[in-house]
C-alpha cells in the first residue's frame, strides 16, 4: 500500500534545535530523504536521538500480544488513517506500562527498527527534564515540528513519568518549562498527528497526572515474563556461550524463578560470566586441560589452560595474557551459578 505522507523532498529547510543557546544542525529535508539509511546525527548529546536502533522484532522474547498491537497501531496509523472517521481516535498515542525491565524500551525501539520506512525520534524524559536548556519551550516546539515534518514518524518519549514530577533541583526554572510545553505539545498533539505515533514508557503509571493518562487512548501493559518466556530467555542469553545447563536445568529455572524480569535474565548470565573472567584474569596460574573451547562448544580439545590454585598438580606461574585467547579454558557456566546469582 502506498503511503500516504510524503516528506517534503524539495524542501531544503534546515532544522534546529535550541539547546543550551547553540543551534544544532540536524539536517536538511532533502539530504534527510536522500539518506537510505537514515543515519541522522545525534542531537544534545544523547537527550533526543534520531537514528534508528537496530533492535529486532525477535531479539524480544515473548510479548507476543504487544508486538502484534504495536504493529498493527502502527500500520492503521501511518498506512491507513483514511478508514478512521472523526468520531473514531487512531490508536496514535500509546502508553506501555509494567514493571522494570520488562520489554518497554525494547518493544519501541523494535518497532523502530522493523517499520523502515518510519522516522524515529527519541527522547529521553529524565535528561530532558535534567538539563538545563536556555530556550527549552524552543526546543520542546522544534521536536514536535521535526516529527511533524518528517512523518511517518513515531516520537517516543521513554520514562515518561519524569516530565511529571518536580526537580528540587531546578533553580533556572528550565525543567518545569520543559515540562510545561511538553503538556502543552502533548494535550496539542490531536490538531494535526496525522501519520504520527506517539509511544510512551512508564513502570510508574500511578505518579502520571491523570489528564496526561487519559490521554493516551491505548494502555499496554507489559508484564513480567511467564515460565515458558523465561524458559526462553535464559536460553536465548546462554546462546552460544559455554554452559553445562540440560533441558531439565533450564525448565526447573524457568519454574523457580518467579518474578524476575528480562532484565534480571540477562544481567544474571552477564554477571556470571565476569565473575568467571575475574577468575581467569586475577589467576596467576595456570594449568593444561581437556576440555571444549568456548568458540567450539561441541569440539574436546588437549591444549586448553584453565586457572588453578599454585600447588595443583601441573601448575604453571603465568598470567591470563600469555596464551592466545582461544587457549584460555573458561568454566561453564552451571545451573548453581545462574541459581546463585538469582
Ligand atoms: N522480552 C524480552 N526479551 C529479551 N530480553 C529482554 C526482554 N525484556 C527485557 N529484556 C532484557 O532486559 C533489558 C531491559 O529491557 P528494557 O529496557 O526494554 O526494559 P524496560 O521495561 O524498558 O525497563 P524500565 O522500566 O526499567 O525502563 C533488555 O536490554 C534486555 O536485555
Ligand atoms: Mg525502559
Amino acid at each position: 500500500m502506498s503511503k500516504i505522507f510524503k516528506k517534503d523532498e524539495n524542501s531544503d529547510e534546515s532544522q534546529h534545535l535550541l539547546l543550551s543557546g547553540r543551534s544544532f544542525f540536524v539536517g536538511s529535508s532533502t539530504s534527510f530523504t536522500n539518506d537510505s539509511e537514515r543515519k541522522l546525527n545525534t542531537i544534545a548529546e544523547g537527550i533526543v536521538i534520531v537514528d534508528k536502533p537496530a533492535l529486532r522484532w525477535s531479539d524480544i522474547i515473548g510479548l507476543d500480544a504487544a508486538k502484534e498491537d504495536l504493529k498493527e497501531s502502527l500500520k492503521l496509523v501511518t498506512e491507513s488513517p483514511y478508514i478512521l472517521t472523526d468520531r473514531v481516535t487512531p490508536w496514535n498515542r500509546i502508553l506501555l506500562f509494567g514493571p522494570n525491565g520488562s520489554g518497554k524500551t525494547m518493544l519501541a525501539k523494535a518497532l523502530a527498527t522493523e517499520s523502515e520506512d518510519t522516522t524515529y525520534i527519541s527522547v529521553s524524559s529524565s535528561e530532558i527534564t535534567t538539563t538545563y536548556f536556555k530556550e527549552p519551550e524552543k526546543l520542546v516546539q522544534n521536536l514536535f515540528h521535526l516529527t511533524r515534518q518528517h512523518r511517518p514518524s513515531i516520537l517516543f518519549l521513554d520514562e515518561v513519568d519524569y516530565l511529571n514530577q518536580n526537580d528540587p533541583n531546578d533553580q533556572s526554572g528550565s525543567t518545569k518549562r520543559v515540562r510545561k510545553e511538553f503538556m502543552k505539545q502533548m494535550l496539542n498533539f490531536h490538531s494535526d498527528s496525522d501519520g504520527i505515533l506517539l509511544l510512551a514508557t512508564t513502570n510508574i503509571p500511578w505518579t502520571l497526572d491523570g489528564n496526561i493518562i487519559n490521554w493516551f487512548v491505548k494502555k499496554l501493559y507489559i508484564p513480567l515474563p511467564g515460565e515458558r518466556a523465561r524458559i526462553d530467555m535464559f536460553e536465548f542469553y546462554l546462546g552460544d556461550t559455554s554452559h553445562s545447563l540440560t533441558d531439565d536445568d533450564l525448565k526447573r529455572l524457568g519454574k523457580e524463578m518467579t518474578y524476575v524480569s528480562g532484565e534480571d535474565i540477562s544481567s544474571s548470565v552477564r554477571d556470571v560470566l565476569k565473575k568467571s573472567a575475574e577468575v581467569v584474569h586475577g589467576a596467576t596460574h595456570f594449568r593444561r586441560v581437556v576440555a571444549s573451547p568456548m568458540t567450539y562448544p561441541r569440539h574436546v580439545v588437549d591444549d586448553l589452560w584453565a586457572p588453578c590454585p599454585s600447588n595443583f598438580p601441573g601448575a604453571v606461574e603465568s598470567n591470563w595474557s600469555d596464551f592466545p585467547a582461544d587457549k584460555l579454558y573458561w568454566p561453564p557456566i552451571s545451573l548453581s551459578d545462574l541459581m546463585h546469582i538469582l
